[in-house]
């Protein structure tokens, strides 16, 4: 094991903050048994004290310890899609506080796939509580000089692992109910989990317990951005005396100060998402315009970053 691991464990052990990588975005670390560790992540990220912070475990093994009466359902989707982008929503034991379920009889847990967070899920031994490393409603970080921008000295140790593979947090299902319900869609498709459960999976309802990722606006930029559809970005940009800043598919146009092409396919744009809000959001302009991406189920994880991003 690497001696940073070793170090960011002990620092974990201590009580302290570590940011770390995962496949999906960076997550800001603290001991999940520690209610003064919990409470300095909530303090770092400026979140409010009754929203729930995912638990991260270096197996399945670990994870489901921290559930209780975990159905059928979990075990199938921890063989299939753990370690990865997944966070399933389970009863909780005793083992989670209120400290990280937000007072809910839930708890949020996943195994992440990346080599370096597995290695300091394995280092530390147990449940790691780690929301993204990024001050509440603001843009997810994808890379360490991300996290060393928005958090700077309020984080212990930051390790690099380069950037996010996915780029975007991970998909969350609810398994604490009758019926599996999809919380937050991301690169393990509702297609997917349907699949590999053989049952139909609901969307969110209106009244599902609270989770930050279901505040209407979040991960997003300062800058004023607004989703436009691919038929009237032209006339938009035509119309704009503002200087104005484009994330789109289609090539760069004069008219605009600061352009970014995107791929066409959801899993590169995913994963460069993040850091091109980000971009776009130091470039100085009035306004962020953004293609819409298109209604296929593919792009559903996409699509529900760049909605709230214009919310
Ligand atoms: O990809 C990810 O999931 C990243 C990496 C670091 O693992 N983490 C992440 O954490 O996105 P965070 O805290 O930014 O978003 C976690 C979401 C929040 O919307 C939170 O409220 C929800 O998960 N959540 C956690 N526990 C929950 C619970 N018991 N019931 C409902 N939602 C829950
Ligand atoms: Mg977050």
């Amino acid at each position: 094991m690497s001696p940073e691991v070793q170090r960011a464990a002990e620092i974990l052990k201590r009580g302290g903050l570590v940011a770390f990588p995962t496949e999906t975005v960076y997550g800001l670390g603290a001991d999940a048994s520690s209610k003064e560790a919990v409470a300095r992540l909530y303090a770092a990220k400026r979140r409010p004290a009754d929203h729930p912070v995912i638990v991260h475990f270096a197996s399945a093994q670990a994870a489901f310890e921290w559930a209780r009466d975990v159905p059928q359902a979990a075990r199938a989707l921890a063989v299939r899609f753990w370690p990865g982008p997944l966070t399933m929503i389970l009863r909780r034991s005793a083992k989670a506080g209120d400290f990280v379920t937000g007072g809910q009889g839930t708890v949020g847990l996943r195994v992440p796939r990346h080599p370096v967070a597995q290695a300091l899920l394995h280092a530390f031994g147990d449940g790691i509580a780690a929301p993204s490393a990024n001050r509440f409603g603001q843009i997810s970080p994808t890379t360490a000089a991300h996290v060393r921008e928005d958090l700077g000295k309020d984080v212990d140790l930051v390790l690099d692992g380069g950037p996010s593979e996915v780029g975007i947090e991970s998909t969350i299902v609810d398994l604490s109910g009758p019926q599996p319900v999809l919380l937050r869609p991301g690169a393990v498709a509702a297609a997917m989990l349907e699949e590999a459960l053989g049952t139909p999976i609901a969307s969110r309802q209106e009244d599902s317990p609270r989770h930050s990722g279901g505040l209407e606006r979040h991960y997003a930029p300062r800058t004023p951005a607004k989703l436009v559809p691919t038929h009237e970005l032209d006339p938009q940009i035509a119309r704009l005396r503002d200087k104005v800043a484009v994330l789109a598919f289609s090539r760069p146009d004069e008219r605009v100060d600061y352009w970014l092409r995107m791929p066409r396919e959801p899993v590169a744009y995913a994963q460069k998402l993040y850091a091109a809000l980000r971009e776009l959001d130091s470039a100085g302009c009035e306004m962020i315009l953004i293609e819409a991406p298109p209604e296929a189920p593919e792009w559903a994880g996409v699509r529900d970053r760049l909605v709230r991003a214009t919310t």
